[in-house]
């Protein structure tokens, strides 16, 4: 039998880092990968054959789990039709149609085909309708990786310890103004420096790069406030949020109105779609309407349209949202007691169905206090979480994402392995 890691020393030869993307080679937590051969609801397979629960589900998309039996239908019956065709298809004003109607603040949507795309589109919107170049972001806050956005990212380059990337034009850096999450006078002095200048803020509503770090009361309030003052737009980057804090999104949850947002993971069902969208005299601007260039060969792909569709579908009925509540508290309870059982310091942040557990002293409101946490302690943990047939994502800074496949059984048996794991490294 190939185990991982003889998979894991071939595919360094051919592959750029063994990975085709960072975070994968889990190198900050001293392993190397696990490769999945199969998934099934709530567990993956390895390709040794080891069961795990998972707690990565692709990093988001998969809020139904692995594999599930009506997503896979809709996948099979629309490619029989067909895998691609650049022209327009009714799937795709379907899926627009169910989008904007899940979330009011988008009239008009253009589908693409990741999240890295969604975003930097929206940031040439966003500069091409306001003729404005500076944007604001968020110190951890991560959006993919466009040049303008790898200016103090999170996700892997906080995991990393990188603050950037080479390769990005200095004088791209300096059209970004960072700011800290959680932190409207920061906002305030940005837009007193250039008062006329910025062109959009961008923000993940949670954060959930830098680990997950819900807003303080009223915080994306006053920054709606402040972009609106200074006719700067804001963009709510949902891309993990979307259609998991709530069916509408983080915006229906602390009742903000973006004027873009960004869509991803959920939206594609497992399957590549992105999309980004907003009022429709901003997004008129797009070609071919508009000014702004934007385009995709396999833009609105009717394959993952289909997944994407059917995975709304689902996640509209009854009582899905409700569950997804109950299983995040449950297990954030079953690591609160856990935590309390020994002396190690921890912090939980959790919205909804997805949460980190932050091994630090004190709350984390921000990159800087989510870089306080011990990721020594982490790696520690994650090794012997895994050992236990637990796949948690492979860094301090990134949130468990729970599906409606995970079960009382798989959530006390992760609890289980946790007090485990807790002593272990006590
Ligand atoms: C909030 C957020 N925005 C954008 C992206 C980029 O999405 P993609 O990896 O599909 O390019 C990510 C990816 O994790 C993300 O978490």
């Amino acid at each position: 039998m190939t185990t991982s890691s003889d998979l894991f020393s071939e595919s360094q030869q051919v592959i750029a880092g063994g990975v085709n993307s960072p975070v994968r080679a889990c190198d900050s937590v001293q392993e190397t990968p696990v490769f999945i051969a199969k998934g099934q609801g709530s567990h993956v397979t390895s390709s040794d054959g080891t069961d795990y629960i998972d707690f990565v589900c692709s990093w988001g998309p998969l809020i139904l789990g692995h594999a599930h039996p009506e997503v896979l239908d809709a996948i099979g019956e629309t490619i029989l039709l067909g895998t691609t065709f650049g022209a327009p298809t009714r799937i795709e004003l379907d899926f627009a149609k169910t989008v904007c109607d899940a979330i009011p603040s988008l009239e008009k949507i253009r589908a693409v085909s990741s999240g890295t795309e969604a975003t930097m589109s929206a940031i040439r919107l966003a500069r091409g309708y306001t003729k404005r170049d500076k944007i604001i972001k968020i110190n951890g806050g991560y959006h993919g990786h466009a040049d303008m956005l790898l200016v103090a990212p999170g996700s892997g380059a906080t995991t990393l310890g990188i603050p950037g990337s080479a390769g990005v034009p200095s004088s791209i850096i300096e059209q970004t103004h960072l700011v800290p999450f959680n932190d409207v006078a920061a906002v305030k002095q940005i837009f007193t420096q250039y008062p006329n200048d910025i062109a959009a803020l961008i923000i993940e509503p949670i954060a959930g790069n830098m680990g997950v770090v819900p807003p303080q009361k009223d915080y994306l309030q006053a920054i709606r406030q402040l972009t609106k003052e200074h006719n700067a737009l804001l963009i709510f980057d949902e891309v993990i949020t979307g259609f998991r804090a709530a069916y509408g999104g983080a915006q229906s949850l602390y009742n903000v109105t973006p004027d873009l947002t960004c869509l991803g993971k959920i939206i594609g069902g497992g399957l590549p779609a992105a999309c980004f969208g907003g009022r429709t005299e901003i997004m008129d601007h797009l070609a071919p309407t508009g000014d702004v260039y934007q385009a995709g060969t396999l833009s609105g792909n009717p394959v993952a349209m289909a997944a994407g569709l059917k995975t709304l579908e689902i996640l509209a009925r009854p009582d899905t949202y409700k569950t997804l509540e109950q299983r995040g508290a449950y297990l954030e309870q079953g690591l609160t007691d856990a935590l309390n059982a020994t002396s190690i310091p921890g912090h939980i942040n959790r919205v909804g169905s997805v949460l980190t557990l932050f091994f630090n002293n004190n709350p984390v409101y921000n990159l800087h206090d989510a870089q306080q946490s011990d990721t020594k302690r982490f790696a520690q943990f994650f090794r012997v979480m895994r050992s236990q047939g637990i796949l948690l994502p492979p860094s301090q800074f990134e949130g468990w994402f729970l599906s409606l496949a995970h079960t009382q059984a798989d959530l006390d048996q992760t609890i289980k392995a946790v007090q485990t794991a807790l002593i272990s490294i006590n």
